[in-house]
């Protein structure tokens, strides 16, 4: 595990600043990992990093979403721009709209790399809350964007029986002009919101897609106005949503959702919601994709762990026995987990910092110690 430790040094050289949770210094561009909010996936003997190409300046997207390629995940090459922005006024993803949280995956129905993200539409500020697709022959793209929407529309959660749609629709949001008093709340988890958005579909912001061993993939988004997670079942191209969701931790205000499977048991890693500002991390768990989902203590030890070592999560990579030992990485016999979450430098977001932490497992439960 101190071979990680050693790997992420070499790969940012910020490390040691990161450490300290001392503000970044602004590194020349060109020793940048312009991929923020992203994943990585392996084809064949390559890794491939997406992320959100950031602006210096600003923080609207320009350029679209990075990707970077390594063979030992220390040294990167910069491989371009894989889902580009559009030229063309009024294109869902023109040029200034925000794209956030790609996440690639290959779909073996149809052959293709499917692209998730969250996106907001130019000029709207957050409030469009959509999920963007884009599809590829290839990893490294071009991606052809498809379609944005909010999921679910006129689709109650799968495990909502009559009486609780019953309940769901009793509630009005013009009932509570004050948020966050204990009947809101009570409201809220009864899916007051849910019904609010029942006809234009759900809220989509941070979000991940998991797939998962039967090959059916998931997209696990903060939904609700940030206030609770959705997991949406996606079809077989992985383009569509199928219909099926349950809502975890209902009010909870859990933001970038990151998920592994060790054992036979979902952990699924969550940030609280305070923007760019770091927060503890949250940590839950599951037996099954569909729940129910238990909320365990923050699952960070040491120095900074009350705000995730000032990093917020955006993926958990996993990797094989076999592919850690050829890393050098771990010789155990389990697969590696390896929390990645960005270091947001809000005045310059291109320059924000990368954070890995291994994750091991104490008493039968995850930690993540800086
Ligand atoms: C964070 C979120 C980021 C981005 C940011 C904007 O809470 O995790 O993905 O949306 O807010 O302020």
């Amino acid at each position: 595990m101190k071979q990680i430790i050693a790997i992420i040094t070499l790969l940012l050289g910020t490390l040691s600043a990161m450490a300290q949770m001392s503000t970044i210094p602004t590194p020349p561009a060109e020793g940048v990992v312009n991929a923020h909010g992203g994943c990585i996936i392996r084809v064949d003997s390559l890794y491939y990093w997406y992320g959100e190409n950031r602006p210096y300046q600003g923080f609207t997207t320009e350029v679209g979403v990075s990707v970077y390629t390594s063979r030992d995940l220390q040294h990167w090459q910069d491989g371009g721009v894989a889902l580009s922005v559009s030229e063309e006024a009024g294109s869902p993803i023109e040029r200034g709209c925000i794209m956030e949280r790609p996440k690639v995956v290959y779909c073996p129905k149809t052959g293709k790399y499917v692209m998730l993200f969250h996106l907001e539409l130019k000029g709207r500020g957050y409030e469009a809350a959509q999920v963007g697709f884009a599809e590829s022959d290839t990893p490294t793209g071009p991606f052809r964007f498809i379609r944005a929407l909010r999921p679910n529309a006129d689709k109650w959660p799968k495990d909502f029986t009559k009486k609780d749609i019953k309940k769901a629709l009793e509630q009005r949001p013009d009932d509570y002009k004050d948020w966050w008093t204990p009947e809101w709340r009570t409201a809220i988890k009864k899916g007051m919101f849910v019904a609010r958005d029942l006809k234009g579909g759900q809220m989509s912001r941070d979000m991940t897609v998991y797939v998962d061993q039967d090959g059916t993939a998931y997209h696990i988004t903060s939904s609700e106005d940030n206030l609770t997670i959705h997991i949406n079942e996606l079809t077989p191209d992985f383009l569509s949503f199928t219909g099926r969701y349950v809502r975890v931790a209902p009010g909870g205000q859990n933001e970038a959702p990151t998920i592994f499977r060790h054992n036979g048991t979902y952990w699924m890693i969550c940030s609280g919601c305070t923007g760019w500002a770091p927060n503890a991390a949250r940590l839950f768990s599951a037996k099954s994709i569909w729940g129910p989902w238990k909320q365990h203590p923050n699952p960070c030890r040491g120095d900074g762990a009350d705000k995730t070592f000032g990093g917020q999560g955006t993926y958990i990579l996993t990797l094989s026995p076999v592919e850690a030992a050829r890393l050098e990485i771990s010789d155990s016999p389990y697969p590696t987990h390896i929390f990645m979450a960005d270091i947001w430098n809000p005045k310059h977001l291109s320059h924000s910092g990368h954070l890995w932490v291994p994750i091991t497992f104490e008493n039968g439960m995850p930690v993540l110690r800086f």
